[in-house]
């Protein structure tokens, strides 16, 4: 899968991109990282990317002209690939989720928008983004540090990643929370592990790690169950566990 950024500060990527799953991942070819600098499509010589914004007001808006050259060079790198979606990353998005990250994994490529300033200049938005996506209800000083979390999320649920096994049940896979997670020792201080997880009979592991599953979604996300249970994830014995926990839904 190929990750086409455009940014004015390529340079934050380091680090992040570079270290653990992700940097092995590139590695073993599973994903590519393209960094383009906006300011490379500038034509003055200053090679300015921002201007003050029509009507006045305070910061600075992204111009149309060197933003547009970017993309649309972005564009045509992969001329025989039917289009790459366009994401511009911003707070004004729609809410960026787990099955969005599942849907976009199935993408062959995309194109993030890194926004900055106090924004693109809305002409750019309506002709060449073609998706808005935000990484949260707060404020970032610019889309680089967004676009970087929609990679992690989706470049691990690309095959060969990480361990399939290890995706299956982890936290908002299916709606619902992860069980807690325990190695040696046994005993650490006072606090001993849970004696089904020793018993090594995987049947009551596995029915154990449901309910943990069903009681900390329902302790800390309780609004995360309507949904699990309209999309057909809670079975009768998940339904019985919860109303003994006193959840009807
Ligand atoms: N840019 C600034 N804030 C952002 C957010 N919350 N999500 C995505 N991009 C952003």
């Amino acid at each position: 899968m190929i990750f086409d950024v455009l940014t004015l500060f390529p340079a934050m990527f380091s680090g992040p991109m570079t270290e653990s799953i992700l940097k092995r991942a590139q590695q073993a070819g599973l994903m590519t990282l393209r960094l383009h600098n906006i300011r490379d499509w500038a034509t003055d010589r200053h090679r300015t990317a921002d201007d003050a914004p029509y009507g006045g007001g305070a910061g600075m808006v992204m111009k149309a002209v060197p933003t547009a050259a970017a993309i649309r060079a972005v564009l045509a790198l992969e001329p025989e690939a039917p289009p790459a979606p366009v994401i511009l990353l911003s707070p004004d998005g729609t809410p960026f989720t787990q099955a969005l990250a599942h849907e976009l994994a199935l993408q062959p490529r995309l194109i993030l928008l890194c926004g900055h300033y106090e924004g693109l200049d809305e002409r750019v938005r309506e002709t060449l983004v073609t998706q808005e996506m935000s990484i949260g209800d707060y404020v970032l000083t610019g889309g680089e540090l967004a676009a970087m979390v929609l990679i992690d999320a989706v470049a691990r649920l690309r095959p060969g990643v990480i361990d399939a096994e290890s995706i299956s049940e982890e936290s908002h896979s299916d709606g619902l929370l992860e069980y807690p997670h325990y190695t040696r020792p046994a005993l650490w201080e006072d606090h001993p592990v849970p004696p089904v997880l020793l018993s090594g009979h995987h049947g009551a592991v596995a029915r154990w790690r449901r309910k943990e599953r069903l009681r900390r979604t329902l302790a800390r996300r309780p609004d995360l169950l309507p949904r699990a249970y309209a999309t057909g994830q809670l079975s009768r014995d998940d339904l019985n566990f919860l109303a003994e926990l006193g959840w009807v839904p």
